[in-house]
């Protein structure tokens, strides 16, 4: 795996000891200490709307590449370097962190504004239609990957419990377990993790709930056994470890949103026009190259997902 210095990417404070974090966390605001992912640079919708059909242009199951000819990323890259605070800060200590993660027993609770609420096993949940979605990951610290997930469209769980006219966003919710997520044993952050969507972007075909990874079941360390992925999105908007997902009539807010109000919005859809305040979006590196590489308006999705904010002004909404 390409070697990046952790001190590059993560923000000097939250090297420090956590105990010396917190104390400096406690006198400076969240929004210059942190970015989702912790590091530094590198309209409502009707909910009887049909799923949109916007995979049609992405490669066949068992490519080696994405639509645009992008390798994927290594499986040791992709679960070796992660972010989930629930576990740690750090990208390379996740995976041993999590290493014993019990996702067996799982429910995923699925209710608020739906006419059949319902709790799904992890067995009910693999009875949808796997499939491979080869998706280009762009996290908003400006690093890439390019993932071939095993998953199905989120449209057909949220079909299953109907949701009411009143519902206009989907809010998700990570297991909360301190005993088994040292991150969420102390209190700088609010757990659990939280973020959502709009209804329509819930509903867009694109957006999948993965449930594997390289044809594996997904690794503890990239959100097993269930997570969100949402490709037009800045990664943070993939929440792992799913345990409630809400239909809702507010726009939820979202754990980054909380943390860090000045630097994250709620819809985080990838732009190069729209810099982080503390850096440029305009490009990215892709994990295992040397190079960096332009970034694309809408992560390269932009064909399948442009008119969902058609007359919003992307500047604004971040
Ligand atoms: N989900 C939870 N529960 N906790 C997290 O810290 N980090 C997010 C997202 N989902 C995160 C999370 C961020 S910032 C990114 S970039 C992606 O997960 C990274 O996914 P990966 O580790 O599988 O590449």
């Amino acid at each position: 795996m390409e070697k990046i210095p952790s001190s590059e990417i993560t923000p000097e404070q939250l090297y420090l000891n956590r105990r010396q974090f917190m104390i400096v966390a406690g006198s400076v605001a969240a929004g210059a200490l942190l970015s989702a992912c912790g590091a530094r640079s590198e309209t409502s919708a009707s909910p009887t709307m049909p799923a949109n059909s916007g995979a049609g242009s992405l490669p066949k199951s068992g490519s080696t590449t994405d639509e645009l000819g992008g390798k994927l990323t290594s499986f040791d890259d992709i679960t070796h370097y992660n972010n989930y605070y629930e576990f740690s800060v750090n990208k390379e200590d996740v995976a041993a962190l999590a290493l014993n993660f019990r996702t067996s027993p799982w429910t995923v609770q699925v209710g608020g504004l739906v006419n059949k609420p319902r709790t799904f096993t992890m067995d009910d949940l693999l009875r949808f239609t796997q499939e491979e979605r080869i998706y280009r990951l762009r996290c908003v610290e400006a690093w890439s990957m390019v993932i071939p997930w095993t998953g199905f469209p989120l449209s057909k769980l949220l079909a299953q419990v109907e949701p009411q006219s009143n519902a206009k966003y989907v809010r998700f919710e990570t297991l909360l377990d301190p005993k088994q997520m040292p991150g969420q044993r102390d209190g700088y952050f609010k757990w659990p993790y939280v973020d959502g969507l709009r209804l329509d972007e819930a509903m867009h075909d694109l957006t999948i709930l993965a449930t594997g990874l390289y044809g594996k079941p997904l690794p503890p360390q990239d959100g097993a056994p269930i997570r969100l992925v949402v490709p037009w999105k800045y990664g943070f908007k993939g929440v792992k470890s799913i345990v409630k997902i809400d239909l809702v009539e507010q726009m939820p807010v979202s754990f980054w949103m909380a943390s860090a109000p000045s630097e994250y919005g709620f819809y985080a859809n990838v732009n190069p026009e729209v810099s982080h305040p503390r850096w440029s979006q305009a490009s990215e590196r892709r994990i295992g190259e040397f190079s960096r590489r332009k970034t694309l308006m809408f992560n390269g999705y932009g064909d399948q997902v442009a008119s969902l904010y058609q007359g919003m002004d992307l500047r604004k909404f971040f």
